[in-house]
């Protein structure tokens, strides 16, 4: 290929990564397109992006390591990324294994063997190293003075588009602990295991919506919703709420108050996922055939996040012991659900249960497993707060 063809190509490359950085604003996804990218671009078979974790002086990325996503974590000064995030100079290697600042950690955890290495550093508005952009194993010989300017180009066009998604993401991530934990505070004096049936109940939701057609990403916002649908018990008195046995008439009439009372604390909130919230904390005992509370919706009427809640909560309700009743096997509770179709519940809704029945199963087993191994910290946290908590606060 000519001179002016090189170019041209590779101004293409340029703009079409411009495009598509510019158009995700999740972390996550950011970061595994511009690997993904910048590995084309570099004519290299891998690309890491290290990002600084200021608040514990280490550098973290995500490597996929036997089909599940892990967390490398490489202190400052370790490793060649190590050395860039903390010298701010690029390091240019024909062979990583012949340099001592070359660490094996990441080539150990994926079986990974690297030759070439081309790392320079990710730096945002105010020249503050962000992290460190490495690629690994040109296709033929070793990274040129060209690519390291070329990486340096796709590390500028990329650092504010990081920078923000990890304001993005930090943000994301301390609403979604605040709901997860006034979900706790509402169902703690309820029940022992409280945030055992958050937990399931909610990825069972998720489960259910995924199967319902919902996307990925209302999918995802029903399971962080979902742990609030009970928030309004937190106004029902404990002789209520706490009953060993049957209530009476009254008693019920005032428990049915906590979806009301549930959409009236969330009512008007700003945030999208506190706004469905809202809607699946005063609809998630309304019944299909329209004889549920509180106001005898029917049908479509009912809002699909609240129909895919009520199966979730029910079936965790039957499987779970509770002060009033005895834990239900899994198969007893199915039977009831599906001979309620139509009548309390969206018969598809309960179709999605049947058929994803591997799956919820297999959700509920991880669970009851986390519980096991005696994480009791982080079982009483949402799985994602707790690798949140890991990642951000703990040292
Ligand atoms: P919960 O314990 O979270 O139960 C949620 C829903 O699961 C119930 O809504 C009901 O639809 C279903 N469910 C739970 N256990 C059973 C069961 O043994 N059989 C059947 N068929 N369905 C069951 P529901 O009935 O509107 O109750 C709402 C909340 O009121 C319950 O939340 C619980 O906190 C309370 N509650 C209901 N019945 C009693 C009771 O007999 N005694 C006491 N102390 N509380 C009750
Ligand atoms: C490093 O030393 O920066 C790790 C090199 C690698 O990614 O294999
Ligand atoms: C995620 O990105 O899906 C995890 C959300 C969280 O950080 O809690
Ligand atoms: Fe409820």
């Amino acid at each position: 290929m000519g001179r002016r063809q090189d170019l041209e190509k590779r101004q293409a490359l340029l703009a079409q990564f411009g495009r598509l950085i510019a158009a995700e604003k999740r972390l996550d996804n950011l970061l595994s397109i511009i690997a993904g990218e910048v590995r084309k671009i570099l004519s290299a078979d891998r690309c890491t992006v290290y990002l600084l974790d200021n608040y514990k002086g280490e550098l973290w990325t995500k490597v996929a390591s036997g089909g599940e996503d892990q967390i490398l974590r490489l202190p400052l000064g370790r490793g060649v990324a190590g050395f860039v995030a903390k010298t701010g100079s690029a390091v240019n290697l024909r062979d990583g294994y012949r340099d001592s600042r070359f660490s094996y950690e990441l080539d150990e955890l994926t079986g990974y063997k690297t030759k070439s290495v081309l790392a320079i550093p990710l730096k945002g508005a105010e020249g503050r190293v962000l992290g460190v952009f490495e690629v690994l194993n040109k296709t033929k010989g070793a990274f040129t003075e060209e690519d390291e300017g070329l990486l340096r180009i796709l590390a500028t066009m990329a650092a504010s588009f990081i920078e923000n998604a990890t304001l993005y993401d930090e943000l994301r991530r301390s609403h979604l602990e605040t709901i997860y934990r006034m979900a706790l505070v509402a169902e703690f004096r309820d029940q022992k295991d409280t945030a055992r049936h958050l937990r399931r109940m909610s990825r069972f939701a998720e489960i259910l919506a995924r199967g319902s057609g919902l996307g990925r990403d209302r999918a995802e916002d029903i399971r962080y919703a979902a742990p609030l649908h009970d928030v309004g018990k937190v106004a029902i008195p404990d002789s209520i709420l706490l009953k060993p046995g049957a209530l009476t008439p009254q008693e019920y009439e005032e428990m049915k108050k906590h979806t009301i009372y549930g959409s009236q604390m969330l009512a008007n909130a700003e945030s999208r996922l506190l706004r469905l919230a809202a809607s699946i904390a005063v609809a998630h005992h309304e019944r299909y055939d329209g004889t549920g509370y509180p106001y005898g919706l029917k049908g479509e009427k009912i809002p699909i996040e609240a129909r895919i809640v009520s199966v979730a909560d029910v079936f965790d309700a039957l499987v779970s012991k509770r002060v009033y009743k005895g834990a239900w096997d899994i198969d007893e509770a199915m039977k009831y659900l599906s001979s309620q179709a139509d009548k309390l519940f969206d018969p598809r809704v309960v179709d999605v249960l049947e058929s994803r029945k591997n799956e919820l199963v297999e959700a509920l087993e991880e669970e009851n497993r986390l519980l096991a191994q005696g994480e009791a910290f982080e079982a009483r946290i949402h799985e994602t707060e707790a690798q949140f908590l890991k990642h951000h606060l703990k040292t």
